[in-house]
C-alpha cells in the first residue's frame, strides 16, 4: 500500500499591480503573475471586471485559474468580517492542496488594501499559512507624477486621510501637515471644497481622477469648481505650504 504524498503548502502572495497603467507593475510582480496557477482579485461590481483584474488581464498565463473574491463595499463590520472569512477559506483550500495563489490588488497591497484583511483573516484562522507581499506604486505617487510635482520635499510633513467621515479630521490635518492627501474624496468633495475655500487653499489643491489610465483627468486650481462628479478612483492633494 502506498500513501499519497502530502502536498507542500502553497503560498499566498499579495501582488501590488499599481494604479492602473499595466506598465506600472513591478518586474517582480510581473514574473510571479505570469506563472501563477491561481490569480485571485476583488470581484468587480455589477458583473464588470474589477480594476485589479483589468490591470493584469494581459499578463496572465492562459491556463491560470481566475478567482474573483467578493468584498462588499459596506462599512458594516459583521458583513465585512463574514466576507473576509469566506474569501480566506476559499484561498486556504487551494493553498493546503499545494497550489500558490497570487492575490492582485490595485495600487500597493499594503496601502489601504483589501489584501491586508484577507491575509490577516487567513493567518488568524490558519496560523500556518504562508503569506508574502510584493510592493508597488500606490495612487498618491501616481497622482503627483501626473501633476508633475513632488509629493513632499525637505522636512515637509505629510498627512494621508483614508476616507473622510467628519470635517474636523481634515481641519486638524490642515493645521499640522504641509501636504495632505485625501483618498476616497469623491463622496465628500463638496464639503471638502467648502473647507478649502474658508482656508484659502483652493488654488493649492489638486484632484487626480483615474491616475495613469487613458481616462485620467486632472483638476488644478479648484476655485471655480465647487462641484465635480468624480469617480471612486479619485484623490485630492492639498499643498498647505506653497512650494
Ligand atoms: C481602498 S483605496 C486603495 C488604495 C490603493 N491600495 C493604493 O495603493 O493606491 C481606494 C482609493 O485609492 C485612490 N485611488 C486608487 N487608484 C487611483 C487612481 N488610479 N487614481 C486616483 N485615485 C486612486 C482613490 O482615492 C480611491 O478611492
Amino acid at each position: 500500500m502506498t500513501n499519497s504524498p502530502v502536498p507542500t503548502q502553497g503560498i499566498l502572495t499579495g501582488i501590488s499591480v499599481g494604479p492602473g497603467d499595466p506598465e506600472l507593475i513591478t518586474l517582480k510582480g510581473l514574473g510571479l503573475l505570469k506563472t501563477a496557477p491561481v490569480v485571485a482579485f476583488p470581484a468587480g461590481v455589477g458583473g464588470k471586471p474589477g480594476i485589479a483584474e483589468q490591470i493584469v488581464a494581459g499578463w496572465l498565463h492562459p491556463d491560470a485559474i481566475k478567482l474573483a473574491l467578493s468584498f462588499p463595499y459596506v462599512r458594516d463590520e459583521e458583513t465585512l468580517t463574514r466576507a473576509w472569512e469566506l474569501a480566506a477559506e476559499e484561498v486556504w483550500q487551494i493553498l493546503e492542496n499545494g497550489r500558490d495563489v497570487a492575490f492582485v490588488c490595485e495600487g500597493d497591497v499594503s496601502f489601504y488594501s483589501t489584501f491586508t484583511y484577507l491575509a490577516q483573516t487567513l493567518q488568524k484562522k490558519h496560523p500556518e499559512a504562508i503569506v508574502e507581499t510584493v510592493p508597488g506604486v500606490c495612487s498618491p505617487m501616481a497622482a503627483v507624477a501626473a501633476l508633475g510635482v513632488p509629493l513632499t520635499i525637505r522636512d515637509q510633513k505629510l498627512a494621508v486621510i483614508p476616507a473622510l467621515y467628519n470635517v474636523i479630521e481634515l481641519e486638524s490635518a490642515l493645521n499640522w501637515a504641509d501636504v495632505v492627501v485625501l483618498m476616497k474624496v469623491s463622496s465628500v468633495y463638496q464639503q471638502v471644497w467648502e473647507i478649502l475655500k474658508q482656508k484659502n487653499l483652493l488654488d493649492r489643491s489638486y484632484v487626480v481622477e483615474r491616475a495613469t489610465l487613458p481616462t485620467q483627468t486632472i483638476y488644478k486650481g479648484l476655485g471655480d469648481r465647487p462641484l465635480i462628479q468624480l469617480s471612486y478612483f479619485s484623490l485630492m492633494i492639498i499643498k498647505v505650504i506653497n512650494n
